[in-house]
């Protein structure tokens, strides 16, 4: 589905340049889990934006479904995201003030996509907060909050899920219970990239990414 081929990103900077990424060379295929490993700092999240087309590499090139991003307009990479991507954060970047049901809708807005009642209420189902539908979303406990944000981010079915640190501001008893939900995502079919540095998420994995000093060890 993905090929990244000698992929390298480096950001100038007054001392001299950070090389983040080096000849990243790997393969995402479809119905993957795979979890990207390594410390705080390594580059996990600019491999991640690469991959959701926020972001492009120094050289190198990446592949969607044998496409040469490269040569895609911003504007065609916009779509892409939109449509196409489902995106779970650390920090959940929900709207705190709207309700449940508006933070999934919200998923559409940048598409010409609606969502009916019906398929905002099975999203819910899924990640067991139909009974929230009308609850602002500042008023979910975290564990709920990155539920919520695992429904938005499929309510397009989403060709890959993206999960930066998803766990990363959950407690034990939540962080299980965000696993399991991705495991089970993951055995309906569901083609994830999860970065994190919590080993607990490694034997979900059926493809194990290691990130250090720049270079990426499968
Ligand atoms: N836009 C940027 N400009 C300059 N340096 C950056 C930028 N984005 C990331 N970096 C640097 O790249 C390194 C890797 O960052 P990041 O990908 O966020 O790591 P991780 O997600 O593994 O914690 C860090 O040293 C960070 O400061
Ligand atoms: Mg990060």
């Amino acid at each position: 589905m993905i090929e990244l081929e000698q992929v390298a990103r480096h950001f100038p900077g007054a001392g001299g340049e950070t090389r983040v990424l080096e000849n990243v060379t790997v393969t995402i295929e479809r119905g993957d889990c795979v979890v990207l490993s390594g410390p705080s700092g390594c580059g996990k999240s600019t491999l991640l934006h690469l991959l959701a087309l926020q972001d492009r590499p120094s050289s190198g090139r990446i592949l969607w479904e044998g496409d040469d991003t490269g040569r895609w307009q911003e504007a065609r990479c916009a779509d892409f995201r939109a449509s196409s991507l489902g995106m779970i954060f650390q920090q959940f970047h929900l709207l705190p003030h709207r309700t449940v049901e508006a933070n999934v809708r919200f998923r559409c807005r940048y598409t010409s996509q609606h969502l009916g009642k019906q398929e905002v209420e099975a999203l819910l189902v899924r990640v067991g907060l139909q009974d929230r539908i009308a609850h602002p979303a500042r008023l979910l406990s975290g564990g709920e909050q990155q539920r919520l944000c695992i429904a938005r981010a499929l309510a397009l079915q989403p060709k890959l899920l993206i999960a930066d640190e998803p766990t990363g501001n959950l407690d034990d008893a939540n962080s299980t219970m965000i696993r399991g939900m991705l495991a089970e995502l993951h055995a309906q079919g569901q083609t994830m990239i999860i970065a994190t540095h919590d080993g607990a998420w490694k034997p979900q994995a059926n493809r194990l990414w290691t990130l250090s000093a720049g270079c990426l060890r499968e």
